[in-house]
């Protein structure tokens, strides 16, 4: 497997969560993608979830059309997505398992006893879409994601990043072990979930793994990092108000 740079996917579902709290317009996802890649990301990653409870239709049509860089397309393996990733046309999708009651995608997918999956990776794949498999970081997953011909997997940094410190080590482990299966049979690996500033360096470190997807940290740090400008903003504007 060919070691490259390390991508940065720009996760912005939860620009829109924060937007869809008021029911407005604001602040929008695309604005968020914009500033992303002049930020430096190399793709953005959205996840049209079955209830809409983020991202929405016409977020996806505008993150494909309006930011320049690749887009990743998160998906369940159903009917409806396929359609709507065919239609869309992203530059990848990545197929996860999504339960209506979870608050985020707790866990990675079982490869081989998802229904139409195979079917979902060859449709997808015939259209020139990339397709990643998004997977608990266990080897089997690895070999049935290979079985199934997916080029990509990527690996669930869930259980790694919310560990406890004594068992973070063994929980790394497992990412570097399922990150060498995938190296080992030509399929290229990505990983992400819960990714912060703090655990990210020794999964950035891997040779072999290509992307991380990280989104709830960075909307969620860019109070630390942007807050006190907006609100200095404000009080500039009321400032000039009453000059
Ligand atoms: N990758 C996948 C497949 C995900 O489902 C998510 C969460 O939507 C992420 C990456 C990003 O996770 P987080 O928002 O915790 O950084």
């Amino acid at each position: 497997m060919v070691n490259g740079p390390l991508r940065l996917g720009v996760n912005v579902d939860h620009i829109a969560t924060l937007r869809n709290a008021r029911g407005g317009v604001h602040p929008d996802p695309v604005r968020g993608a914009l500033i992303a890649a002049e930020a430096g990301a190399d793709g953005i990653t959205a996840h049209l979830r079955e209830d809409r409870r983020h991202i929405r239709d016409a977020d996806i049509r505008r993150l494909k059309d309006e930011v320049p860089l690749p887009l990743n397309f998160e998906m369940a393996v159903t009917d409806e997505m396929v359609r709507i990733a065919l239609e869309t046309a992203p530059h990848a999708a990545c197929l996860v398992p999504e339960k209506r009651t979870e608050v985020t995608t707790e866990g990675g997918l079982d490869v081989m006893g998802v229904a139409g999956l195979p079917d979902a990776v060859a449709r997808l794949t015939d259209a020139g879409i990339r397709v990643s498999l998004f997977i608990d970081p266990e080897p089997s997953q690895v070999e049935a994601a290979h079985k199934v011909g997916a080029p990509v997997v990527e690996i669930h940094t869930g259980s790694y990043c919310d560990a406890a410190p004594a068992a973070r080590a063994h929980e790394f482990a497992r990412i570097a072990a399922a990150a060498k299966t995938a190296a080992a049979l030509g399929i290229e690996c990505h990983a992400g979930h819960g990714l912060t500033f703090d655990t990210v360096t020794p999964v950035a470190a891997i040779p072999t793994i290509m992307e991380l997807n990280i989104g709830h940290f960075l909307v969620g740090e860019s109070i630390a990092l942007g807050f006190a400008g907006a609100i200095r903003e404000m009080k500039r504007l009321m400032v000039a108000a009453r000059a």
